[in-house]
């Protein structure tokens, strides 16, 4: 058997963990594996390069980003490449196409899988907005990332007597903001899943100075929005994909917040600091589980679906349980923080 595979979306680490978990599994089993550069624009493309069992791609797995490449294909362009796409992977010799990425990305493979490619997704982003899985990887690492940043905010903000946000990845759901706000112990954490009230954000700021507390921390998710009518943000600017651009949420807030308060207020975006270096323990972990449970699956002819963690194991969901919508931080994990958010 030959199998094929790609990272696409943006990266995470833990992509490489998948590639080697791919590369090692498909040898054990007398299967070959070959690569594809830069996502989906590299299958049609035809860019491929050949993945051996060796020392070098041993050694990846604590390598951060994906030594594949990745990369954004529009929805379009890449549906209209169906033919060359097919020609490429029969040319190549493929079997099964095992896809590494988030929401967006399993879209095209469900959407490739129901046009006749046999393909099996592994769920990836730092955001775990995948739905369907308990975690997908990159998130744990982000999360420290984000964690390490807020305990060292801490003692700044504190020498200075400032208000610190901190804004962290999450267009649309909330979920690095709370664990990382969660562990970092922060003072308020602003998600999408809750629109905030500036108005009661700056409350709570200045009852803890009331208290005698000399600074607070706020995390703030780079897609919380504003309660309608209280605090305009005005619009968003759109990259060449669609998708809204999050990068001054955080500003605008310290920026409300100095005026209201009358205190010293600064912002960090931490940005895609999140995203890079090497994976945590525990999404080496799950890189490393989905990957042998997809290239199994994929040995077995079972394609058409997406690795998935649920509580201790490792399952197979269908691409629309995946895909049908994002898994938003629930209203449970909202109210046990309580007046932490929003
Ligand atoms: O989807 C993951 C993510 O990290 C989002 O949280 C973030 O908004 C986005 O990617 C940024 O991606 P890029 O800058 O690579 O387009």
């Amino acid at each position: 058997m030959r199998i094929a595979t790609l990272t696409s979306g943006g990266d995470c680490p833990g992509l490489n963990a998948v590639i080697r978990g791919v590369v090692r599994t498909a040898a054990g089993r007398g299967a070959t594996v070959v690569g594809y550069e830069d996502g989906w624009q590299g299958l049609v493309e035809d860019r491929r390069v050949q993945l051996y069992d060796d020392e070098d791609i041993d050694r990846i797995l604590i390598r951060g980003g994906t030594i594949l490449g990745t990369g954004r294909l529009k929805t379009a362009t890449f549906k209209d490449s169906i033919d060359l796409v097919k020609a490429n992977l029969a040319d190549a010799g493929i079997d099964v196409l095992i896809a590494i990425g988030g929401e967006g990305t399993l879209k095209g493979a469900q959407w490739l899988h129901d046009n006749g490619v046999p393909v099996i997704g592994v769920p990836k982003t730092i955001d775990n907005d995948v739905n369907a899985t308990d975690y997908t990887f990159g998130f744990d690492t982000a999360v420290a990332v984000a964690t390490d940043a807020i305990d060292r905010l801490h003692t700044t903000a504190e020498s200075h007597n400032r208000v610190m946000i901190v804004q962290v990845m999450g267009r649309h759901v909330g979920w690095i903001a709370l664990h990382a706000g969660m562990a970092g112990g922060a003072h308020d954490i602003l998600i999408p899943e809750v629109p905030f009230d500036i108005d009661e954000v700056c409350k709570r700021m200045s009852r803890r100075f009331e208290l005698g507390e000399k600074y607070g921390i706020i995390v703030v998710a780079e897609g919380a929005v504003p309660k309608e009518g209280t605090f305009d943000i005005g619009d968003r600017a759109i990259d060449q994909f669609g998708h809204q651009k999050f990068d001054d949420i955080g500003a605008k807030i310290a920026h409300e917040i100095e005026n209201r308060l009358d205190t010293d207020v600064r912002s960090t975006v931490l940005g895609h600091i999140q995203r890079g270096g090497t994976p945590t323990a525990f999404d080496r972990v799950l890189a490393t589980r989905y990957a042998v449970h997809a290239t199994k699956a994929a040995l077995r002819g079972e394609t058409g679906q997406v690795v998935a963690l649920h509580g201790e194991r490792i399952e197979l969901v269908s691409f629309d349980d995946a895909v049908g919508h994002l898994k938003v931080v629930p209203q449970q994990r909202i109210d046990s923080v309580g007046a932490l958010i929003g």
